[in-house]
């Protein structure tokens, strides 16, 4: 699996061109590009890059990676980042390390957003992995509960005995929808209630997903 990562993180990185500012979002998949463009990095390559956790920005200053604010003149020249899972159309579900809001934050801020994953993230229909959903700490219960009566079951997710922080001190309910037929709907549907920051849905943003297998990377595009 990491080899595949690894094809992945090489063939983004091609992408990638001297003075450029792109956006880096997290995962073990984008962490395997941070150390390609890292060694690009000292091989002269000269980009900034908008982190979409704290760990990626550590690691992306660790490979010399030159980290820097939203840019508010100009969009990203393109933003990479993985995905739990992939289905048709370039739908994706994100959120597995819990940065799915910093991770749209980026995704929004670019000019195209490129997926990096191993061909174990292709589904033919979103929900096998829940639906991770940031949240307000402040009254999570009766957040849950709201989520509950879409038709979900809603836990939240816990580091060792307590819930997992987010990098914006929020909280996260990995939530099983089942399959999910309508993806739209249900973001639309989750995202308006009182007290949910995001959704894992990313919908409409990505344009191309670069998919290692065995037999190589396949190109997917809308
Ligand atoms: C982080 O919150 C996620 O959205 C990741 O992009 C996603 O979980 C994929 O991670 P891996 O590359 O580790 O599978």
């Amino acid at each position: 699996m990491d080899q595949l990562k690894r094809m992945a993180a090489e063939a983004a990185a091609e992408y990638v061109k001297d003075g450029m500012k792109i956006g880096l979002g997290s995962g073990s998949t984008v962490f395997e590009f941070v150390r390609v463009l890292g060694e690009k990095a000292k091989e002269g390559l000269n980009i900034q890059a908008v982190a979409a956790s704290r760990k990626t920005e550590a690691l992306a200053k660790a490979c010399g990676i030159h980290i820097i604010d939203f840019p508010t003149k100009e969009k990203l020249e393109v933003a990479f980042d993985g995905a739990d899972e992939i289905a048709p159309g370039l739908m994706l579900l994100k959120g597995g390390g819990g940065s799915l809001l910093r991770e749209k934050l980026v995704a929004a801020a670019a000019k195209r957003l490129v997926v990096l994953a191993d061909e174990s993230k292709l589904v033919e229909e979103l929900g096998a992995f829940k639906l991770p959903v940031e949240i307000i700490p402040f009254g999570w219960e009766t957040t849950a509960l709201r989520i509950e009566a879409l038709g979900g079951v809603a836990s939240l997710r816990q580091t060792g005995q307590s819930p997992f922080v987010s990098d914006n001190h929020n909280w996260i309910l990995d939530c099983d929808f089942g399959n999910i037929r309508d993806p739209y709907s249900l973001h639309e549907k989750v995202k308006k209630l009182v007290g949910v920051v995001e959704t894992g849905l990313f919908l409409d943003m990505a344009c191309e997903a670069i998919v290692a297998s065995k037999n190589g990377i396949h190109h997917i595009t809308k």
